[in-house]
């Protein structure tokens, strides 16, 4: 299984920070990141530079390195779409994956489980990841509704893919709440949720569920990382706030690392 560590930007830094953001990224992992796959996902004009450095990294052969993802994409391959940024323009640049599904978008843009699903059979089809982000809202879990909110997430925008496609998805869980809030879900909570959501996917793919990694994202910060991560159905994180700082991302790595390989 597949580890992964990724850091959401968001809509933060210009070029300056993102080229000392990527560089200093780049610096923190050039040792190697083990079997950790190092994703960052700067904003739309900063990918290129990304890209850029991230192909200067050499992990000696062994690491995966650094992959470069986009935050968001069109659904459609082309046309009339002003302000869009479709998958082709995403990988002729080189970005390989794409982030999908954010709350943010969902809750911002209208964006739906079904234009979501959309987006993840646009990247499968370009041959990049899609990192397909779920997890319920506050009042939905108060309400003990989250279980059923991830699972229609979760079945509405990937349950048409077939099974090996399905599996070359990464999925994120991430609670609402629990973004950029401080309030990190705790290693039971996400435990619970992980576990759920791999049985859903075992439900639309089978043993194919088995090779899809679930990222941890909400409040996730080296302080509060080593229990997450080292929990069974924890595959790393998608990380907002922490990943803006390329020590705590690098230490953040670290802790997947070392989580994993005691696991
Ligand atoms: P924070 O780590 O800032 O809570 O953000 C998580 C997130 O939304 C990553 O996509």
């Amino acid at each position: 299984m597949k580890t992964i560590v990724a850091g959401n930007w968001k809509m933060h830094t210009d070029a300056g920070s993102a080229d000392a953001l990527i560089n200093d990224v780049a610096a923190g992992t050039a040792a190697g990141a083990g079997d950790v796959l190092v994703i960052v996902a700067p904003p739309f004009p900063f990918l290129k530079a990304a890209v850029d450095r991230a192909r200067t990294v050499d992990h000696g052969g062994k690491a995966p390195g650094i992959l470069v993802a986009a935050q968001n994409c069109h659904e459609e391959e082309q046309g009339a779409f002003t302000g869009e940024v479709s998958v082709p323009m995403l990988k002729s640049l080189g970005v390989g994956a794409c982030i999908v599904g954010h709350s943010e978008r969902r809750q911002y843009y209208g964006e739906t489980d079904e234009v979501v699903g959309r987006k993840v059979v646009q990247l499968l089809k370009h041959g990049l990841m899609p990192i397909y982000c779920c997890g319920e809202r506050r009042d939905e879990r108060e309400q003990g509704r989250h279980r059923d909110v991830v699972s229609r997430q979760l079945n509405t925008a990937l349950g048409g893919l077939p099974a090996q496609d399905l599996s070359r998805v990464v999925v994120a869980y991430e609670p609402v709440w629990a973004i950029g809030t401080g309030v990190n879900a705790s290693p039971e909570q996400a435990q619970e949720m992980h576990g759920f959501i791999r049985k859903e996917l075992a439900g639309l793919a089978g043993k194919a569920a088995l090779d899809v990694p679930i990222l941890y994202g909400g409040s996730c910060k080296p302080d509060n990382a080593a229990s997450l991560f080292g929990c069974p159905d924890i595959n790393g994180g998608l990380i907002g706030g922490a990943a803006l700082s390329a020590a705590s991302f690098t230490e953040l790595v670290r802790i997947a690392q070392r989580s994993k390989a005691v696991s």
